[in-house]
């Protein structure tokens, strides 16, 4: 029989006691971590190299209760504190200590022969600073309790067990486990094979004569099954594929952008609420500014607050401080623009799916970091027909054919549309889309016309494949995602057709 080097590690800890069941927790040597010697302690027990027997151990949890007591003190401690040495009324420790508080702390000094007389409470000294000390160590318990699930003081575990919800009672068992003589004879008869070769072995030259132990290079293997890729991967090819046979060159960008190029650029006013926080991830650093960006503040700050010629801008102050602000970007359209900053000219049809990041809450239908795909055309027949016919056929080659446009607002478009869809009989928005406005444009010094459309990917996926939760997308549960690839055979078909 084999030996792992953990197996190995674990049984000569064993041996050195070969009479004694020894506690897994009581094994550790200093090669392996808890997880390493869990491991091995289960297939020494699988091989039977290993007696088991297993015992019941108590520990310690806290409840509720104990949690709330442990961040903002116990009552009783808290309402000695008020009462001091010179007393109070009941009135007032009721109002300071709310009367849940209150009343479990009255409970508890009255233990000690403490009792309010005539709405007055008053503590002897002697008294005070006795029980002063025994709350205290109630609240030490609580701490040893939450740290280690133990307890060494029994006073207090006693009181605080009898309390509701305060501390609650575990039982857990644990693995004892003795070395058998047959597996004593292994180690005796092993000598000192060699378990992992190190530097020192190989430069010293100690490893020549000495016996390795064996691996096993043809194991069987099991098939998992998974030969697909991840449902969203999938996506993501498929919309390459639909991009590059429709004619589009796929652009990159960065994942950290400058509010100059995320926001400034595309004539977005520094007082839009998609600039502050909840939106928004900014970074603490600032950029250093090369000359180029400095030259485009000059620009940027121009139209924004006077418009360039026949388009009046914003009206209102623009701070250079804002646009250095470097953030995780927030939409590709970043990447658009900062494409056709430098292509000014000639005919472009360019594309993306790639993250972005959004400071929001994740729920059913929102994530803080997802991608985006994100189309644009620069060409002389741009125009809202040649934008609805280009959207439409994207979509039909993603199988989805009922596509309505509805009037919508972006900063950066004019006129600008929502894409709106009926899949799985829900109406659904799947993106923005719209003409660059000139006030965009202009500044970069292209007299072209560009047309863009952007939207979620994850949103689209959990539409598609009718998932109630956008998290489930990210699920890594095997099983969850074995489902998802019957799924994805589907809509291969789909696409195909
Ligand atoms: N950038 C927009 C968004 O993040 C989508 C959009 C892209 C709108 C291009 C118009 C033009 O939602």
């Amino acid at each position: 029989m084999d030996l792992s080097r953990n197996e190995n590690i674990v049984l000569r800890e064993l041996s050195r006691d070969p009479e004694k069941f020894i506690s897994e927790d009581s094994l550790n040597p200093p090669e392996i971590d808890r997880r390493g010697v869990a491991s091995a302690v289960s297939y020494l027990i699988k091989k039977g190299l290993v007696d088991l027997q297993l015992k019941e151990e108590e520990r310690y949890d806290l409840g509720e209760e104990g949690k709330t007591y442990l961040s903002s003190g116990l009552p009783e401690q808290n309402a000695i504190r008020l009462i001091g040495a010179a007393g109070t009324t009941i009135e007032q420790l009721k109002n300071s200590l709310g009367s849940q508080e209150f009343g479990i702390a009255l409970a508890q000094i009255a233990r000690s022969g403490v009792k309010p007389i005539g709405g007055f409470i008053s503590i002897d000294y002697e008294l005070l600073k006795k029980l002063q000390d025994e709350y205290e160590k109630r609240r030490l318990a609580l701490m040893e309790i939450e740290q280690s699930g133990r307890c060494s003081d029994l006073a207090a575990l006693e009181n605080l067990l009898r309390r509701k919800n305060v501390v609650v009672k575990k039982t857990r068992s644990i693995r004892e486990i003795r070395i058998k003589p047959e597996a004593l004879a292994m180690l005796q008869n092993q000598g000192d094979r060699i378990e992992v070769l190190t530097q020192e072995m190989l430069s010293s030259g100690s490893w020549k004569g000495k016996e390795f132990r064996p691996y096993e290079l043809n194991p069987p293997v099991q098939i998992s099954g998974f030969n697909f890729l991840h449902p969203l991967s999938f996506m993501i090819e498929r919309i390459r594929d639909i991009f590059i046979s429709m004619g589009f060159t796929e652009m990159h960008g960065n994942y950290v952008e400058t509010a100059l190029w995320n926001m400034d650029a595309l004539f977005i006013p520094q007082n839009h609420p998609a600039r502050q926080l909840q939106d928004t991830f900014y970074l603490e650093e600032k950029p250093a500014l090369d000359d180029r960006d400095r030259l485009f503040q000059g620009i940027f700050r121009k139209v924004h607050e006077n418009g360039i010629r026949g388009y009046s801008g914003w009206g209102s102050s623009w701070e250079p401080s804002e646009s250095e602000r470097l953030l995780l970007r927030t939409h590709t359209t970043v990447n658009t623009i900062r494409y056709f900053a430098e292509h000014k000219s000639g005919q472009h049809a360019i594309f993306s799916v790639d993250r972005v990041f959004r400071h929001e809450n994740m729920d059913w239908k929102h994530l803080p970091e997802l991608h985006q795909i994100e189309g644009a055309v620069m060409h002389p027949e741009v125009s809202l027909g040649t934008l609805k016919g280009i959207i439409r056929e994207f979509y039909s080659k993603l199988g989805i054919e009922n596509i309505e446009f509805i009037p919508s607002y972006y900063p950066y478009t004019e006129p600008s549309m929502d894409i709106v869809a009926e899949i799985n009989s829900r109406e659904v928005e799947l993106g923005g889309s719209g003409i660059f406005r000139p006030e965009v444009l202009r500044p970069l010094g292209i007299r072209q016309k560009v047309m863009a459309w952007g939207m979620g990917l994850e949103r689209f996926a959990m539409l598609y494949y009718n998932l109630d939760d956008i998290r489930e997308i990210y699920n890594n549960d095997l099983e969850w995602l074995k489902t998802y690839g019957i799924k994805l055979s589907a809509l291969k078909k789909i696409s195909k057709n």
